[in-house]
C-alpha cells in the first residue's frame, strides 16, 4: 500500500459503478495495489489480489466461468473464495501447492449504482455505508467512463465541489463568461458528508443572446447545481437547467499514490424513449473535455494533497464546500 497523505481507512470506498462489473473481470487499481473484482456464483462481487499466485498474470485480463475465475496464462481456475480448482496443465487430480489460491481478499459490497470496497484492518462495517439516492434504470439513462488525473485524490475531489473556477477554465464548454461571482447557498451537512448549491448561466451563441436580450429576458440560459461530497471519496453534481435539462454526475476518485487519482464516473440523465445516434459517445466526449480543462490546473496545484492547516493557504466565502471537505477530511485524520 502506498503512502498517500490523508488517506482515509477503516471506511468504503466507491470503487465502480455496477454497471461496469460485465460478465467479464475488472481491474480495480487502488493505491497502488491492483485488486481483481468479479461475481462469484451467487451473483455477489468478490475482490482478490489482481495477481495470479502462478506467475504474477493480472486475472483481471483472465475470463469468468460459472462464478469462478480463470486465468489468462495457463487457465488456473480460481472459485469464487479464491480457492484454486484447477491446473489444466497437470491433469485431474493435480497437487495444488499451498500457495495457489488467490490472496489478499477485500470486502466488498453493491449499493447505490456503485461496487464499494472496505480499505482498513478493521472489521467492515455495512451501517457506514452512505445514504445515497438510486436510480433505477426504469427511469434513468447513463453513461459511465474513467478520466486519470496526474493529482492528489484531495485535489480531485476539491474540483468537483468547486464552482467558482468555472468562469475561469471551463468557458466556451459549460461556463457563461457573463459573471464570475459564485458563492454556494443551502449548505447542508452532516459528520461525513456535505452540500450546498449555486445557480450559474450557461453560455448561449451570441446571435440568441442579443434576441433574448431584445426581448427583454435574460442573458442567458439558467442552471442550478447541487454540489455534493460524501466521504471518503464521492461526488455529486447534480444540475438542472429549467425543465427541460437534467444531468447527474457521480463521480468515485480512486486514490493511486501521492500525484495520481483515478476518477470511475457515471452520468444520469433522465430515460428518453429515443436518444440521437452516439449520444453515449458524444456526451463521454463532453465529459472527457470538461476533465482536460480541469487537469491543466489541478495538476499544477501544490502541496499535493490539501492542507489541513487552514492557515496554509487563503479562503473565501466561495470556497465553503472546499473549507467544508478539509474540516471532514481533517477529522476522520483523527477518527
Ligand atoms: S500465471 Fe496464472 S495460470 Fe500461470
Ligand atoms: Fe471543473
Amino acid at each position: 500500500m502506498n503512502q498517500i497523505t490523508h488517506l482515509p481507512v477503516n471506511c468504503w470506498y466507491a470503487v465502480a459503478p455496477v454497471v461496469t462489473l460485465t460478465e467479464e473481470p475488472l481491474l480495480v487499481p487502488f493505491a497502488g495495489q491492483d485488486y481483481v473484482l468479479f461475481r462469484n456464483r451467487d451473483g455477489k462481487p468478490v475482490c482478490f489480489s489482481d495477481r495470479c499466485p502462478h506467475r504474477g498474470a493480472s486475472l483481471s485480463l483472465g475470463t469468468r466461468e460459472d462464478g469462478c475465475i480463470r486465468c489468462p496464462f495457463h487457465g488456473w481456475l480460481f472459485d469464487g473464495g479464491g480457492h484454486c480448482i484447477a491446473v489444466p496443465a497437470d491433469g485431474d487430480g493435480a497437487t495444488l501447492p499451498a500457495r495457489s489460491n488467490l490472496k489478499d481478499e477485500q470486502a466488498v459490497c453493491e449499493h447505490a449504482g456503485f461496487i464499494w470496497l472496505w480499505l482498513g484492518e478493521q472489521p467492515a462495517d455495512h451501517s457506514t455505508l452512505p445514504n445515497l439516492p438510486e436510480f433505477s434504470p426504469k427511469q434513468w439513462q447513463h453513461v459511465s467512463n474513467s478520466f486519470t488525473w496526474d493529482a492528489h485524490f484531495s485535489r480531485v475531489i476539491e474540483s468537483n465541489l468547486d464552482n467558482s473556477h468555472a468562469y475561469w477554465v471551463h468557458k466556451g464548454t459549460f461556463a457563461s463568461q457573463d459573471s464570475p461571482l459564485s458563492i454556494p447557498y443551502d449548505l447542508n451537512k452532516g459528520d461525513d458528508w456535505v452540500s450546498a448549491k449555486v445557480k450559474f448561466d450557461l453560455p448561449l451563441p451570441s446571435a440568441l443572446k442579443l434576441m433574448q436580450r431584445l426581448q427583454g429576458k435574460g442573458p442567458g440560459l439558467s442552471a442550478e447545481t447541487t454540489f455534493s461530497f460524501f466521504h471518503p471519496n464521492l461526488n455529486i453534481v447534480d444540475t438542472r437547467v429549467g425543465d427541460f435539462l437534467h444531468v447527474i454526475f457521480v463521480n468515485a476518485s480512486l486514490p493511486q499514490s501521492e500525484s495520481q487519482t483515478i476518477s470511475r464516473w457515471i452520468k444520469y440523465s433522465p430515460k428518453k424513449a429515443f436518444n440521437m445516434p452516439g449520444r453515449e459517445e458524444k456526451s463521454t466526449e463532453i465529459s472527457r473535455t470538461i476533465f482536460n480543462e480541469d487537469h491543466g490546473v489541478v495538476q499544477s496545484q501544490r502541496p499535493y494533497a490539501v492542507p489541513l492547516d487552514f492557515s496554509q493557504e487563503s479562503h473565501v466565502n466561495s470556497d465553503v464546500l472546499s473549507i467544508e471537505y478539509r474540516k471532514i477530511l481533517k477529522r476522520k485524520q483523527k477518527g
